[in-house]
């Protein structure tokens, strides 16, 4: 019935049948298109038979033009249907495929200048996705857009995981709510942020939606390249999203863009399930194949150790002036013999660089940092020099605090140094507000700074972890040097910040932001309540839960964040150092957002795999099939699991270590406590 009644509207919106459909592969999804009796282009998306996206408007306004917005009709159609699999360098899995069917519709003004452009739709198994493509054109050769009104109109009040619209950071907490009652000012007011504007109610994407029938869509963007970020702008009262770009003080126009050029796509990840969403490859997809060679000459993931954590509890600082500096030779060499010692390949030094004593000065942050010249008690080459005898590589650390101009004065000087002495990753990082003031972290002057840094970095073989960063669209397969980013709420917040992460936050990151690309979070933390160093602050997690995490939590980089004192002694430690970091294959076995979820991954050119199963604050039981392992194999699984009377705040680092022989015919039962995790190191015996 409510398909009828939702067909019929359509019919009445677009005055007749819609001009133009395409279906994806599989026949479950379907993108509908056609302009109504105004000329205004809509469209709209059915998932096994039922709308899910109701129609919808397409457009734009201009500083200096009409709007696009009506008075079009669709002038060309042609369709076209694509089938690869290609190969990532580093990733969730090795293979992907990348098919859909294509349409392509031009829209022409049907009066004055007789403007033109496509958009082009292409529907996935896994979702669907278009973006708006501006040929060159007589009369108009530059579009200064104000905004792009691209509708995403829901035929339901779903329930939604979201934050704020902020232009700054994505680094708060997600809330949850029906579409209705999305509230981003009030969402923003205790945010914790450093840096951080919501102008409008809206949302940043991905954000994740399941509505009462069980469909589950989340919204994001792919390949966003010179353009400004997309946030969604939120319609309690008509049940839609629409887009509200991020924009500048410096000039009238969110986005300034020579004829001919295209925008982001526009991407919704559907399906009927939960776990879904984590397996599907529609943002890398959208993306184009790597434009810098191989990266995996230079770049190998890793899990890395740092002069870090420290900092974040406060036993040491980033300053030199003060009696604790971190960043020392001394203590650089003793991590990275621990690093040596226990499998681990990277190690991170923050603070080693001058500057730090007035970093977060909000009147001169401008020229503080050069990013060549070391504190006295560091010696940057011998560091480097000492790691590679060991096989541990230093990971430089960039902290521009957002004084953009003298990062881009300065780079070249930067990775001169890295390349003069063999150092192949930075993690970079921009606290506070932009300099030059007036940009904001996601407008489109930033989107292309961070662009430029990955460009500038496949130039010099450096690979860049960024933080406070542009969010993942799926670039990491046009530029492999895009490692891993932060563009989240990390684990840090759990180091100094009220409340610290909620047990809810993995979870709900898992189905959300982790939709976008790799994360540089941080699990690892053994000393959860971190006594004696924090009394008012802990990490809302249990120990076996820090484990899991390896595995939900994907990125190619894993930190192994603690003291080294925290894992003396600590059998559970084995996980960190067994635990890949690369990825042949990943399978969500189970998962609802926000709850829970179990992800199985095979490390790559290898044949051991490895589950991370967590929760939120509820205990839970699940089974776990291991149908997935090799038929031919018997398999070793040790199994870290929460103790019986574990609990996130009551008793968090009680934990079990048991061992099993599994076939692909068993069932394991994990047993989560509230708050906790399992993590399963699976490796075949008869090797
Ligand atoms: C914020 C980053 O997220 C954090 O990891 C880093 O330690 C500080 N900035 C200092 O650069
Ligand atoms: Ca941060």
């Amino acid at each position: 019935m409510k398909a009828l009644f939702t067909t019929l509207l359509a019919a009445s919106l677009w005055h007749s049948l819609p001009a133009a459909e395409v279906r994806s592969p599989d026949g479950q999804l379907q993108i509908s298109c056609d302009v109504d009796a105004q000329g205004v282009p809509h469209y709209a998306v059915d998932f096994q038979g039922e709308p899910v996206v109701l129609p919808s408007t397409l457009g734009f306004t201009f500083v200096d033009q009409e709007p696009l917005q009506g008075g079009l009709a669709i002038t060309d159609t042609q369709t076209r249907d694509f089938d690869e699999t290609w190969e990532m360098p580093w990733g969730e899995r090795r293979e992907v495929e990348n098919r859909f069917h294509e349409l392509r519709l031009t829209f022409t003004e049907d009066h004055g200048a007789h403007r033109t452009f496509d958009v082009v739709f292409r529907a996935y198994d896994d979702g669907i996705a278009f973006r708006y493509v501006f040929p060159e054109q007589d009369g108009w050769p530059e579009a200064k857009i104000a905004e792009e009104h691209t509708q995403f109109r829901l035929d339901t009040d779903p329930m939604c995981w979201w934050i704020p619209g902020d232009w700054d950071s994505y680094e708060h907490l997600y809330n949850q709510s029906r579409l209705s009652e999305i509230d981003a000012f009030k969402a923003h007011e205790n945010a914790a942020i450093m840096r951080s504007i919501v102008p409008h109610n809206a949302v940043n994407t991905p954000v994740t939606v399941q509505t009462d029938a069980g469909v589950y869509l989340s919204f994001h963007e792919a390949a966003l390249t010179d353009y400004a970020g997309m946030t969604l702008r939120v319609d309690p009262q008509g049940l839609a999203l629409e887009s509200c770009l991020v924009g500048s003080e410096r000039t009238d126009y969110k986005v300034r863009r020579q004829l001919p050029f295209e925008t982001p796509w526009r991407t919704i990840q559907i399906a009927d399930n939960a776990p879904a969403l984590i397996d599907s490859s529609l943002i890398v997809n959208l993306n184009e194949p790597s434009r810098i060679g191989e990266v995996t000459d230079y770049f190998q993931p890793m899990k890395y150790v740092g002069i870090w954590w420290d900092m974040h509890i406060r036993t040491k600082t980033w300053a030199y002036e003060g009696g604790q500096h971190g960043a020392t030779t001394a203590y650089a060499k003793e991590l990275i013999d621990f690093a040596a010692a226990n499998n681990l390949h990277g190690i991170l030094v923050e603070g080693w660089n001058t500057g730090w004593e007035n970093w977060m000065d909000a009147k001169s942050r401008e020229g503080i940092f050069d990013f060549t010249t070391a504190y006295p008690d560091y010696d940057l080459a011998e560091v480097v020099r000492y790691g590679k005898s060991k096989g541990v590589e230093l990971i430089m650390h960039h902290e521009t605090s957002a004084a953009v101009t003298t990062y881009n004065d300065r780079i070249d000087a930067a990775f001169g140094l890295m390349k003069d002495l063999g150092i192949h990753a930075v993690k970079t990082g921009y606290v506070g507000d932009i300099y030059p003031q007036g940009e904001y972290h996601h407008g489109q002057w930033m989107v292309n700074h961070y662009r430029s840094v990955l460009e500038q970095g496949a130039a010099h073989q450096v690979a860049i972890n960024a933080h406070e960063p542009i969010k993942p669209t799926g670039i990491r397969r046009t530029y492999p040097n895009a490692i891993a980013r932060e563009g989240v709420r990390g684990q840090e917040f759990d180091a100094w910040s009220p409340g610290g992460n909620p047990p809810n936050h993995v979870p709900t990151v898992a189905f959300t932001r982790m939709l976008a690309g790799p994360i540089d979070y941080t699990p690892g933390i053994f000393n959860v309540k971190l006594a004696p160093y924090q009394p008012d602050y802990q990490v809302n997690s249990t120990l076996a839960k820090q484990l899991a995490m390896y595995v939900v939590v994907y990125s190619p980089i894993q930190m192994v964040p603690d003291l080294m004192e925290a894992y003396t002694g600590e059998p559970a430690f084995q996980f960190i150092r067994d635990v890949a970091v690369d990825w042949e294959q990943s399978h969500t076995l189970n998962g609802e957002i926000g709850a829970y979820v179990t992800i199985a991954r095979q490390e790559r050119g290898g044949d051991r795999w490895f589950i991370g199963s967590l929760t939120n604050e509820e205990p839970r039981a699940l089974e776990v099939k291991l149908d997935f392992l090799d038929p031919d194999r018997t398999y070793r699984a040790v199994i870290y699991g929460d103790a019986s009377d574990a609990h996130w705040d009551k008793n968090p680092t009680a934990y079990t270590i048991s061992r099993r022989t599994v076939t692909r015919d068993d069932v394991l039962e994990l047993k989560l406590a509230p708050g906790g995790g399992a993590a399963v190191a699976l490796t075949p015996l008869n090797r």
